[in-house]
């Protein structure tokens, strides 16, 4: 779906004017401040009940800016952008002068990439500069993959949501460190390793998802109202129903091979065996497992190879320790 010119025109007067404007990336819909706007950029932060110590993407509108937001590119780096941009990579290198310390965290890197959405290029291009962008979400909670979605949980807060449909990937950008010769994941997201490795002629260093390294990659995030507990795909019936019996209103990821299985339940998802689909639908099924009125959502992981890597590692994080625990 593509948007009206003029509320691409709106949303790039929103980000001139230092207000916040929501907008589509192939990926999630992101929040969309101008990055060179500290004020702004520190709203955002405000908005999503985010940490200032966890740093934002900024989205530009085609590789050959990079450089006026980073410097000192290695060689791999510049390969990795001219193979995957526009598209879900993000790439961390070092931070020009001109990203302001609010955007990064106080790091002296950052995460930059360019979309692959016609109304988000589109955007970048109408208003010209860098836009930092978190996912639309509130803090810790599911990404929003519709425009609906970010009005139904920023509400008032956003001050313009250019809605471009739903998103395509469905997952985050696949973050890599590229400020080295090596690079490293530090969140699988919509380009798979495999794709990484191919490109690279090499095997790539993946951070372990057990290990709060980054700033921002807590064990609890992208988590639904709901309790999320991942058990194998065979017992997943049984756990639910088990749950059920014992006066939980369980919602189930109910597996592609058990797709017949008759389950009693709360509400019941059945997985798609595409992992392209599943990705596209992952955000959108935990929402509509909370709106059914779920405590409970029994799901298993997916094969961890290509996109399944970036769909289990949302799902443990569902699943992880929350910050009441
Ligand atoms: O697909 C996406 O990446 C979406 C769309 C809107 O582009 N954006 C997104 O942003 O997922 P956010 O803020 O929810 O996640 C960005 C993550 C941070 O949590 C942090 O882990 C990492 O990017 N990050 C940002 N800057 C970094 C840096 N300088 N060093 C290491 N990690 C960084
Ligand atoms: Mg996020």
């Amino acid at each position: 779906m593509t948007a009206r010119t003029s509320d691409i025109e709106k949303a790039a007067e929103v980000l001139r004017a230092g207000g916040l404007a929501a907008f589509p990336t192939e990926t999630v819909y992101g929040l969309g401040a101008n990055a060179e706007d500290p004020a702004a950029v520190a709203r955002t932060f405000q908005v999503k009940g985010r940490p200032p110590s966890h740093p934002l993407i900024v989205h530009i509108g085609g590789a050959e800016h990079l450089d006026d937001w980073v410097h000192d590119v290695p060689a791999t780096a510049r390969l990795l952008a001219e193979r995957f941009w526009p598209g879900p990579l993000t790439l961390v290198l070092r931070r020009d002068r001109r990203v302001p310390l609010e955007a990064t965290g106080g790091l002296e890197t950052v995460a930059v990439r360019v979309p692959d959405h016609p109304v988000a290029l589109a955007l970048l291009s109408t208003f010209g500069g860098g836009v930092t962008a978190p996912s639309a979400n509130r803090f810790g909670s599911v990404s929003p993959t519709t425009a609906d979605h970010v009005r139904a949980e920023l509400g008032d807060a956003v001050d313009f949501v250019l809605d471009g449909g739903p998103c395509e990937v469905g997952v985050e950008s696949t973050i890599v460190d590229a400020t080295g010769e090596t690079p490293t994941v530090l969140r699988p997201g919509g380009v798979t390793r495999e794709d990484l490795e191919t490109a690279l002629g090499r095997p790539l260093a993946v951070h372990s998802t057990s290990r709060v390294r980054v700033p921002g990659q807590h064990p609890s995030h992208y988590a639904p109202r709901a309790r999320v507990i991942l058990v194998e795909p065979e017992t997943v019936v049984a756990e639910a129903q088990r749950a059920q019996e014992l006066g939980r209103q369980v919602g189930v990821f109910l597996p592609p091979s058990f797709a017949d299985a008759p389950v009693k339940a709360h509400a019941v998802v059945t997985v798609p065996g595409s992992m392209a689909a599943y990705a596209r639908g992952l955000y959108g099924f935990l929402r509509e497992l909370d709106q059914a009125g779920c405590d409970l959502i029994v799901a298993s992981l997916p094969e961890e190879q290509g996109l399944g890597l970036a769909i289990a590692n949302r799902l443990r994080r569902a699943a992880g320790p929350r910050p009441t625990d």
